[in-house]
């Protein structure tokens, strides 16, 4: 059954780069649905992360699902060694190259589930043919490339026509860049059901005072939920 529910990404990229495998199976404990995990190139975006090698060290870490967001350009040459690392989903940019549908069938080729993600200003149009070939469809409310930005608003009504767009189809929409409380319930209300957060799962708390993680996961979900059922 394909699961609608409101589900918590924290992005890795707000955790203590020195303490990955601590900080992983701290906000496991403390309840999160999937472990959002931000790839950068220097090149597609203006900040550089982590590669593959880094990837595979911290799946072992990972007991839920993780959730690869490549924000690199080009991809095609690198999604073999992201599935070999253990990525459970890999997202690639419709604005990284001109074959976006080449490179989601490769990822699902890895058996991997495939996530296609669109920059703020980048219209819905772009995906509306690829809507039967992904699971996963990612909406950024924020330019990619740092942690702690603001939410651009435009994202609540893309969020509202993309939900209308995919129907009934097995296809989860997810938001990522700005999400906090106050901004959660606005796109769950419109039809998201996987939240990424950085700043707002990982302020305040360490591995040493997780349950922080675990207050902060908390508002941000049971502000989502309560909008979704007032919808
Ligand atoms: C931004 C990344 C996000 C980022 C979100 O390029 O894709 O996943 O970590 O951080 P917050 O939640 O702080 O906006
Ligand atoms: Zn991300």
């Amino acid at each position: 059954m394909f699961d609608r529910s409101i589900k918590i990404a924290p992005s890795i990229l707000s955790a203590d780069f020195a303490n990955f495998g601590a900080e992983i199976q701290a906000i496991e404990a403390q309840g999160c649905d999937w472990v959002h995990v931000d790839v950068m190139d220097g090149h597609f975006v203006p900040n550089l992360t982590f590669g593959p090698p880094l990837v595979k060290a911290i799946r072992r870490h990972v007991k839920t699902f993780m959730d690869v967001h490549l924000m690199i350009a080009p991809v095609d040459p690198y999604i073999e060694a992201f599935a070999e690392a253990g990525a459970d989903m890999i997202s690639a940019h419709v604005e990284a190259g001109p074959h976006i549908h080449r490179t989601l069938q490769a990822i699902r080729a890895q058996g991997v589930k495939a996530g296609v993600v669109l920059n703020p200003a980048t219209s819905l149009d772009t995906i509306e043919h690829l809507l039967d070939e992904i699971d996963m469809v990612l909406l950024m409310t924020v330019n990619p490339g740092f942690g702690g930005q603001n939410f651009i608003r435009s994202g609540i009504e893309k969020t509202r026509r993309l939900r209308a767009l995919i129907g009934d189809r097995p296809v989860h929409i997810q938001i990522d860049g700005g999400v906090t409380p106050e901004t959660a319930p606005l796109v769950a209300a419109a039809g998201a059901d996987v939240l990424v957060a950085g700043s707002a799962v990982f302020k305040g708390g360490s591995v040493d005072k997780p349950e922080v993680y675990g207050e902060n996961m908390r508002a941000i979900r049971s502000a989502a939920e309560s909008a979704r059922e007032a919808a």
